[in-house]
């Protein structure tokens, strides 16, 4: 199966960018630091690369996400713990010097260099509690390179490994999909290998941010991380995605389930 991630440009410029001029500290541990939202100074366009994506899916069948009985008798699904942001959510700076923004991480555009590590093919759908696509939401990932550097001040751009994005973000379709192509995290600084998310909507041309979390892979030993160990227990499966390597690269599928 291929989906086809085809960004229009209204989609596009219609998501703004909120980035605040927080002062955080490199060294701080993913689960420690979470700079709040609500002081986000500066609402930016973002310039987004409109080229189309054609990106290969996980192929794995969407996730059966087990439900609960809703009050109406329905299935309510829950929501999709959150997880801190981290301090390594791109800056202004980094914004200032990188334009290639796209849902295709190993490939930044104007370099010839490719990304070291292992590819991933990360995708699943956007759903509300009753089940049902979220189409339009903007969906951000952002993770550390094959060598542990996170791009995400100018500074690190020029540290890090030339072939890898770092941060890249996409819209879901009218089913709810989104994909991306990126690194198979790697373990760092005490951390397990994630990757971070966040989920937004714009809503009368003001970005609603729904969900920041983290994703993890199944198959890999989680029992030492504290992030995910912060999870409510009954929810940390949410947190984690099926998994199915193949020679060429491997292939992670996470449903996200979101208020919406
Ligand atoms: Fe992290």
């Amino acid at each position: 199966m291929t989906l086809q991630a085809a960004m229009t440009r209204s989609a596009l410029t219609s998501m703004l960018l909120t980035s605040s001029a927080r002062q955080l500290t490199p060294a701080a541990a993913d689960g420690l630091a979470e700079p709040s939202h609500a002081d986000a100074a500066a609402a930016q366009p973002e310039r987004i690369a409109r080229r189309r994506l054609v990106l290969a899916a996980s192929g794995l069948p969407l996730l059966a996400l087990p439900g609960l009985a809703g009050a109406s008798g329905g299935t309510t699904l829950p929501l999709t713990p959150r997880q801190s942001e981290g301090p390594f959510y791109p800056q202004q700076s980094f914004f200032a010097q990188r334009s290639d923004l796209d849902a295709d991480l190993l490939q930044v555009a104007g370099s010839n260099a490719s990304a070291r590590g292992t590819p991933m093919a990360l995708s699943g759908r956007v759903l509300n509690t009753r089940g049902e696509p979220v189409g339009g939401a903007l969906v951000e990932i952002w993770q550390c390179d094959a060598g542990g550097t996170y791009l995400y001040t100018a500074q690190t751009l020029r540290q890090g490994d030339p072939g890898f994005q770092g941060f890249g973000r996409t819209v879901t379709d009218a089913q709810g999909r989104y994909a991306f192509r990126t690194l198979r995290p790697v373990p760092y600084g005490g951390r397990v290998p994630h990757v971070h998310v966040k989920v937004a909507l714009t809503e009368r041309g003001a970005r609603r941010e729904l969900l920041t979390t983290q994703v993890y892979l199944r198959g890999d030993d989680l029992s030492g991380d504290f992030v995910i160990r912060s999870a409510p227990a009954a929810l940390r499966d949410r947190l984690i995605a099926s998994v199915q390597t193949t020679p060429a690269e491997v292939r992670a599928s996470w449903d996200i389930v979101v208020a919406a």
